[in-house]
């Protein structure tokens, strides 16, 4: 058990519970060819309407190109720690794919398979955190995303390092417990808002 497994009400599978998005990440680690491709055949796996597979991914490792120019869209908060990780993920929604047909779930389905992508990466031993927080419009001209392709996220993997490397703002949070909304406000049954009887 790390220092911030899920406290669930019933035990779930490792993997799940195990999961969580520090930001204190190895600067000196990098990550394997053969655990990159894992990574990405792991997202490229997932489920999808229609098996459209309406994502794709701009992969940078840390100290190329790539890696620079997405690091470089992060909003300030998140550009503070997440130049440390091993690899900065973008994944990008095809919402309107130039001769496919419009595909109103396309982050949905992107979501998945960064889901894999994150399950995979723990299953290798390495951590992942998605970030919102970025600037879309700049991906979009720097890497050269296309109309009709929606960046919906980055995602930073790497190797778990000390909290104590982080700043004095940011080492609280890595530490903090972990929550959540409560079963009975999230699962329903009969009508909406009426908690799921079974529910943990
Ligand atoms: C789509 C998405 C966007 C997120 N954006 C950010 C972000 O910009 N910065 C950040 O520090 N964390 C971000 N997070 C991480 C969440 O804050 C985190 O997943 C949540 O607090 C739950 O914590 P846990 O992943 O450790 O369980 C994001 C997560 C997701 C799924």
């Amino acid at each position: 058990m790390s220092r911030r497994t899920a406290n669930t009400a019933v035990s779930v599978h490792p993997l799940l519970a195990e999961r969580w998005s520090p930001r204190s990440f190895d600067a000196t680690h990098t990550i394997t060819e053969e655990e990159l491709m894992s990574l990405l055949e792991a997202a490229r796996w997932a489920p999808s309407a229609h098996n459209s597979q309406p994502w794709r991914f701009l992969v940078g490792q840390r100290g190329d190109t790539t890696y620079r120019r997405i690091l470089a869209t992060l909003v300030p908060g998140n550009r503070l720690w997440a130049g440390n990780s091993s690899l900065l993920v973008a994944a990008i929604a095809a919402e309107r794919p130039e001769n496919g047909t419009r595909h109103a779930g396309a982050a949905y389905d992107t979501g998945l398979a960064v889901a894999q992508l994150s399950l995979q990466a723990r299953a290798l031993g390495l951590h992942t955190h998605q970030m919102g927080g970025f600037a879309p419009e700049r991906l979009r001209t720097s890497l050269g995303v296309p109309d009709g392709y929606r960046p919906v996220s980055i995602t930073a993997a790497g190797a778990l390092a000390a909290p104590e490397l982080l700043p004095q703002e940011l080492r609280d949070r890595e530490t903090a417990a972990r929550e959540r909304r409560p079963s009975a406000e999230t699962f329903f049954a009969e009508r909406w808002g009426n908690p799921l009887p079974l529910a943990p």
